[in-house]
């Protein structure tokens, strides 16, 4: 296996390159919709497209989060499939890469701000069941939020199949989290000290900006199509008219960042999220889920894939021998992560153009000091499957511990 580094790490380290994060896309029209952390780079997909697509070239993203390379396709006037299994993002993912008529968005916002000016604020109107919620908002905020939430109902009806009224769900997504004690600077999120009080004419000017912003990049034609489909990537099968030339994806990590945890305050207020229980069963479904009840089914997993390679055996066994009380458990994850990518490569192959061009994000982790180098164990595991021609570049340091990196592993099938 080559392992191409294109900077001496020994000199000059490997940079944090902030470019290669979420943090680029900020204010790129509609990938700056919402700030979710689990997005990559939009410079990144840029440089990976120029690269490996040819005209014409049908892409695939099996976990296509925020939609990132589905939009960014398009953009291109590339077509493309993304396959996700978080209900939140395929909604969001398919908004955003949605094609809008100017007529259309021009009558939404008139009808948006009839609807702001005919809200009545009052304390009884439905609020989130969200642990904690007084951690989130202050009591004043939340109230006021609701009762912008009710008159959206009231005009627009619930989060659905309406591109148009769901635009306004999107930045009443961001509202939320922008009137909220959250802070997103960290790898996961984090609180502030404290919540802030806002008042209803602050809330609706502020409603009112993002939700211009939000039209005014809707305006803008998409060239080519993407779709987010509901699809498990361990369980992928072939659509017989999907045969894909180019891959380009990022998988979770195995470090016990949870999705559903991330998204959860905006789950629970366009209502993609009932209760604690639903947000721990959608973990166990995804890659690497680590969320309430997923961590405890652990316990009863047992691996589908009994030839992965040795490197992720040996690995574990260090973890699993670790003195902390919960080192089977960590031990057990790891190995699931891997048996679960091994599982999905195994699918993805059957949907592949004979030497369609594939592109792995992925970052390693650390559990009690022992290094997952993911990059490898997966390059291994393609290497087993049959893909060819692998190699990992290194992209860039993460903003975490010591020896965190991010890698495209490079590979064609
Ligand atoms: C690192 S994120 C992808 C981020 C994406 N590149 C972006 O720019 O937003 C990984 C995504 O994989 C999804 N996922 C996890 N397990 C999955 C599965 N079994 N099938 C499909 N999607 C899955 C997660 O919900 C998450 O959105």
């Amino acid at each position: 296996m080559q392992t191409e580094i294109p900077f001496d790490i020994e000199k000059i380290g490997v940079s944090k390159r902030a470019d290669y994060t979420f943090k680029y896309n900020t204010d790129l029209g509609r990938h700056g919709w919402l700030h979710l952390t689990p997005a990559y780079s939009v410079k990144l997909v840029h440089e990976i497209i120029k690269e490996d697509c040819k005209k014409g070239d049908l892409i695939l993203d099996p976990f296509s989060g925020t939609a990132t390379t589905g939009l960014v396709a398009s953009e291109l006037g590339f077509s493309s499939i993304l396959y996700e299994i978080n209900p939140f993002l395929i909604w969001l993912g398919n908004i955003k890469c949605h094609n809008y008529d100017i007529c259309e968005l021009l009558a939404l916002q008139n009808e948006f701000n009839h609807c702001l000016d005919t809200v009545v604020v009052a304390d009884n109107y439905w609020i989130p069941p969200i642990h904690n919620i007084e951690r989130w908002w202050h009591t004043d905020t939340l109230c006021i939020l609701a009762s912008i939430r009710n008159r959206l109902v009231e005009i627009f009806g619930e989060p659905n199949g309406n591109h148009y009224h769901n635009l306004v769900w999107v930045a009443f997504s961001r509202l939320i989290i922008e009137t909220s004690s959250v802070a997103f600077n960290h790898v996961s999120m984090s609180f502030k000290e404290n919540t802030v009080q806002y008042g209803f004419l602050q809330i609706k000017n502020l409603f009112k900006d993002i939700f211009s912003n939000i039209i005014c990049s809707a305006k803008i034609q998409l060239n080519g199509q993407a779709e987010v489909i509901h699809t498990d990537s361990k369980e992928m099968s072939q659509n017989t008219t999907d045969f894909f030339d180019v891959v380009i994806t990022s998988p979770p990590y195995p470090n016990r960042i949870s999705y559903i945890r991330e998204l959860r305050p905006y789950m629970y207020w366009v209502k993609f999220l009932k209760n604690g229980s639903d947000a721990g069963a959608l973990d166990w479904e995804a890659i690497g889920g680590t969320w309430g009840i997923a961590t405890s089914n652990l316990k009863n997993w047992t691996p589908t894939n009994h030839n992965l390679p040795d490197r992720l055996y040996d690995v574990c066994e260090k973890i699993g021998k670790c003195e902390d009380k919960n080192a089977e458990t960590m031990s057990k994850y790891v190995h699931k992560y891997f048996d679960d990518i091994y599982s999905h490569l195994l699918k993805m192959s059957s949907l592949l153009k004979p030497q369609a061009k594939i592109n792995y994000i992925v970052g390693n982790s650390s559990f009690y000091g022992h290094f997952v180098e993911t990059q490898e164990i997966i390059a291994e595991s393609m290497k087993q499957i049959g893909y060819k021609q692998i190699k990992i570049n290194t992209i860039r340091r993460r903003n975490t511990k010591k020896g965190l990196l991010e890698y495209n592993i490079k590979s064609e099938w």
